[in-house]
């Protein structure tokens, strides 16, 4: 079928449905929801079989569902409605949540039920919960939707006994009462409220976002700000204990900058307090555990961001890794995010951005470095959660890699304003898959699936699974890698294929080439990549939709349908 995905944006669930349906054999294009006439034009220009809703912020116009069906990708159980169903799930502590595919209809939420699936809750943010359950859901509910739609199958219609239709979640009940809320209802306040719109703090003027039950306590009263830690994390009182508030975003632009737009950071950056450093083993982003002769790294950066100093620990980490007497070193990254590459929040806040680029790249690319150029151990770049950009080439930079299944990988960087990237991506890439490929997938920009990543060779080896299952997979792999009879001889002709690559081309030189296209993108006339930054950091919605993704708007598309008019 030709599937028409409008979304407000090609977020996480969007890129899985281009991907799986893709997969399917559907024809996909997608538009953003920019306007309604853009939207009417799409699908006269497209003239798709279905359209497929998966994050829409407003109503589907009435001329395109009167004149195609659409489905809608509800983050609810049947019966559900609203646009805040997730948050009121975790804010009231819901046991077990669902996703809903309807028909659209004048009724907002209202139309035929297509497919359902439920999950258990977890103690996640909306986003992650989003990003896992939600889309995991959402994926089998919109296949099994247009397998009826195809069979000509009709929807059934909603059970209006079972409806519930839940208003907007406004800030007054999100807000957290620090004398009457215990830490598990501030937590939850924050979790539903993650990672937009936050949680209204008027005493600080600022959105707080992120929320962890801390494994310290200390003096004072409800609300206190006890400390930070080395992170950036503020230490907030509870009527039971604390918790850490990592990030934060003030709620208007500073004094002496009113045209700044303000944007998420480190919570101490924003809040600025005279406050004591806090230690709480609880809240280390890298954690190195051996299991026989495995080493486990585990790397947890909040939206899989790395910022200089990430990039950094992360090495120190690596290279103190090397020193174990494991064999195998399993680069395990965060459940949500393996990684994405430089941080660009933390680029856009610095005093100088194209400095603050070059650090970062520059440290990036130390840490890739100290993978490549690892000899003691076997290295496994485990992809539990969604990577792009340098994050997947970082990735590259392991012997093996092995994906879950259900993630998504971005292994291009031109969406950030024609950035050119490092992370030693012109020896990595076509080393693994040919330079034709290579520049197939750098160029495309698309997302891909963990299967097809396999398929064109990025990926070795896939695993089924929750997050917490394919680590004890990867764990296991890891052992077996660890413990069979080849591994010397796997170690040597690692080695060895190492000095012959080094003995055909240097390592400083790919470094080196790639660099200076980067100062280009970073000191250069071209300001698309400042640009794009800017417009990344702030959320600033799509003024029209990528062609490479609008391919009903493409030169190759219209000349493919002219042919098809004349062979009518
Ligand atoms: N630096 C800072 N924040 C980043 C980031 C980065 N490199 N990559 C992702 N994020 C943040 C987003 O701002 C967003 O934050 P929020 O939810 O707290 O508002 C969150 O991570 C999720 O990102 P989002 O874009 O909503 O996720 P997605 O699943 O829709 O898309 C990507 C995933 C990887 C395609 C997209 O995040 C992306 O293009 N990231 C930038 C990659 C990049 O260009 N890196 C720099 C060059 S190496």
């Amino acid at each position: 079928m030709r599937v028409l995905l409008l979304a407000h944006a090609f977020n996480s669930l969007t890129q899985r449905l281009w991907v799986d349906l893709a997969a399917e054999g559907h024809d996909v294009s997608l538009e953003l929801d920019i306007a309604d006439a853009v939207t009417i034009e799409a699908v006269a220009l497209f003239e798709p079989h279905v359209v497929v809703a998966s994050f829409l912020k407003r109503a589907i116009p009435e001329a395109v569902w009167r004149r195609v069906p659409c489905l809608v990708v509800h983050p609810g159980p049947p019966g559900d409605r609203g646009p805040s169903s997730l948050d009121w799930a975790i804010l009231e502590g819901a046991r077990e949540w669902g996703v809903t595919v309807l028909q659209a209809n004048e009724v907002m939420d209202g139309g035929p039920l297509w497919a359902s699936r439920t999950f258990p809750m977890r103690e996640a943010t909306k986003s992650s919960l989003y990003r896992n359950e939600v889309t995991e859901a959402a994926a089998s509910a919109v296949r099994e939707a247009l397998t009826k739609l195809e069979a000509e199958e009709r929807p059934l219609t909603q059970d209006e006994a079972v409806v519930r239709a839940r208003p907007p979640m406004r800030q007054a009940q999100r807000r957290i009462d620090w004398e009457r809320d215990d830490t598990e209802a501030v937590l939850r306040k924050v979790r539903a409220s993650d990672s937009s719109p936050g949680v209204l703090d008027e005493a600080h003027d600022v959105h707080w976002f992120r929320g962890f039950r801390a494994g310290v306590d200390g003096a004072g009263a409800p609300g206190a700000l006890l400390g930070r830690d080395e992170r950036g994390a503020l230490l907030r009182k509870t009527r039971d204990g604390a918790v850490w508030l990592t990030h934060a975003q003030p709620t208007k632009a500073p004094v002496d900058a009113p045209e700044a737009r303000p944007f998420k950071r480190p919570s101490a950056e924003v809040v600025r307090a005279e406050l004591p450093l806090v230690p709480d083993a609880t809240r280390r982003d890298i954690v190195a555990t051996d299991v026989g002769a495995v080493t486990l790294l585990r790397f947890d950066f909040s939206n899989g961001a790395m910022s200089t100093a990430d990039c950094v620990s992360l090495r120190d980490a690596f290279i103190e890794a090397t020193r174990r007497p494991s064999r195998v070193i399993v680069l395990l990254g965060g459940a949500d995010f393996w990684s994405n590459g430089i941080h660009l929040n933390a680029i856009e806040a610095a005093s100088s951005p194209a400095d603050e680029s070059m650090r970062n790249i520059e440290a990036m690319d130390e840490l890739c470095r100290a993978v490549i150029e690892c000899t003691s151990h076997l290295t496994i770049a485990a992809i539990q959660g969604n990577a792009g950009a340098g994050g997947c080439f970082l990735a590259l930079a392991a012997d093996e890699v092995v994906a879950r299944r259900s993630v998504i990988l971005n292994p291009h960087y031109k969406n950030m304003g024609n950035l050119y990237g490092s992370e030693y991506w012109t020896y990595l890439l076509p080393k693994r898959v040919g330079e034709a490929e290579a520049k197939a997938l750098t160029q495309g920009r698309l997302p891909l699936g963990a299967d097809e990543a396999q398929r064109r060779r990025l990926v070795d080896v896939t695993f089924d699974g929750t997050p917490t299952e394919f680590v004890a997979r990867v764990t296991e792999h890891a052992r077996e890698l660890a413990e069979s009879p080849d591994f010397a001889t796997r170690l040597e002709l690692k080695r060895a294929r190492r000095v012959d690559d080094e003995a055909k081309k240097p390592l400083a030189s790919y470094r080196e080439a790639e660099l200076k296209r980067m100062h280009l993108n970073f000191y250069g006339f071209d300001p698309s990549y400042h640009v794009a930054r800017y417009h990344f950091v702030h959320r600033l919605p799509h003024a029209w939709t990528p062609l490479h993704l609008a391919r009903h708007r493409s030169d190759a598309w219209k000349r493919q349908q002219k042919l098809v008019t004349r062979d009518r």
